[in-house]
């Protein structure tokens, strides 16, 4: 049988110069599949350009291929695998851009990727490539907060969860990254307050968040507090340009964990979470690839999403703005991000599912 070619969109260097072209066609190790790629998402990382990518993710070399979230069928398995077979419909997490991996064969944009089996979920048939492209990094950032050891530690979701009569903050809930974190703390039983913008509400209680605050607002610490009441604050993901501030404030001002997650890169992160510990309130910053190798990773994609998302008890949220086909529409997709969206992810369809190798 011939070997099917394999191609990706190369980020050149640092400063984020895009070329497709040819890549290996790579063979699953132990532990791996690879996926045929019909459909990625692209994230604020991938979005990042010059000295700034060389601060996040300081690891990496050039020429190499970036992207987290893929969906598409498996095309080969490692050695010894039974979870899966050739051609099951799946959703991943490409990890090439993680310290650990670092490795082009694993980064998403491109046709064939290899995907860490534990980070691979099957997919059913009523989700499509482009809704489920939306989930990878979101889905992984989200329970990175809510469940890694040395952040909220919370305890992990179930298909059936019982109500614990206690809050989870998520700030910037219309964000994939929040929108993630509603569903899944919601799924390990917490009661869910939430802000998004005005226009996105209903959309943040659809997801299961009871009660959502305009994060505008300025008497919107207040508002929480109050809606919390007397209730125990098991933690705080705070998302988005400021919401440390405000999730520090609230953490003060009720009773609970005093523990706060926090997902927006801020260099004043730091200082404020030390400066915070005289206070009992305990900051950590989130990396949203620590489940790539921790626990956390097959917990949420082997045991509860494929699940979760037949039943329909999860949904791949935000939805999808198919931006383009070909991988060629990366870049513009990159661009359209960098200029903003709103409780949307920017998917491109790679290869359309009627054309077959
Ligand atoms: N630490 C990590 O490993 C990691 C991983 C992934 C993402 N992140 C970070 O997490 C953040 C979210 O990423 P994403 O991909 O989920 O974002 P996204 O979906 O692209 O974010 C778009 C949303 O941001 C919301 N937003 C804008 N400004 C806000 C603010 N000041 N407070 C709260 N929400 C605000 C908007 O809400 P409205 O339209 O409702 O106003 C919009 O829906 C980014 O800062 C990203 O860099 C970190």
């Amino acid at each position: 049988m011939k070997t099917p070619t394999n191609e990706a969109l190369w980020l050149l260097d640092v400063r984020g110069g895009f070329e497709v072209r040819t890549s290996t066609h790579p063979t699953p190790g132990p532990g791996q599949v690879v996926v045929r790629v019909r459909a990625v998402a692209v994230n604020p990382v991938d979005a990042i350009t010059g000295p700034f990518r060389r601060l996040v993710t300081p690891w990496m070399r050039y020429p190499t291929v970036i992207g987290s979230d893929v969906a598409g069928e498996i095309a080969a398995v490692g050695e010894g695998m039974t979870r899966f077979e050739v051609g099951d419909r799946v959703v991943g997490f490409a990890a090439g851009q993680e310290r650990l991996r670092n490795n082009s064969e694993e980064g998403g944009f491109q046709h064939y990727v290899t995907v860490l089996e534990r980070v691979c979920a099957e997919l059913p048939d009523s989700v499509t490539f482009e809704q489920a492209a939306v989930l990878p990094l979101g889905v992984s950032t989200a329970a990175a907060g809510l469940y890694e050891k040395d952040q909220l530690a919370l305890p992990l979701p179930t298909w059936s969860p019982s109500p614990r009569g206690e809050v989870v903050l998520v700030w910037g809930a219309s964000t994939s990254v929040g929108s993630n974190a509603v569903q899944l703390a919601r799924a390990s039983g917490y009661t869910v307050i939430a802000t998004a913008g005005r226009q996105n509400h209903d959309f943040v209680r659809s997801l299961g968040a009871q009660a959502v605050f305009d994060y505008r607002d300025h008497e919107v610490d207040q508002q929480i507090v109050e809606a919390i009441g007397h209730r125990h604050l098991a933690g705080s993901i705070a998302i988005g340009a400021g919401a440390l501030t405000h999730a520090l404030r609230i953490a003060g001002r009720t009773s609970g964990t005093r523990r706060i997650a926090s997902a927006y890169p801020d260099p004043l992160t730091r200082v404020r979470s030390f400066l915070a510990r005289a206070r009992g309130i305990r900051v950590t910053s989130i990396w949203g690839g620590t489940p790539v190798q921790s626990p956390v990773g097959p917990a949420i994609f082997r045991d509860f999403l494929p699940v979760a998302l037949s039943t329909g008890q999860f949904r791949p949220a935000p939805d999808p703005r198919v931006f383009g086909i070909g991988l060629d529409q990366v870049p513009g997709a990159l661009a359209a991000l960098r200029a903003g969206v709103s409780a949307t992810k920017l998917v491109v369809t790679v290869t359309p599912e009627e054309i077959h190798p």
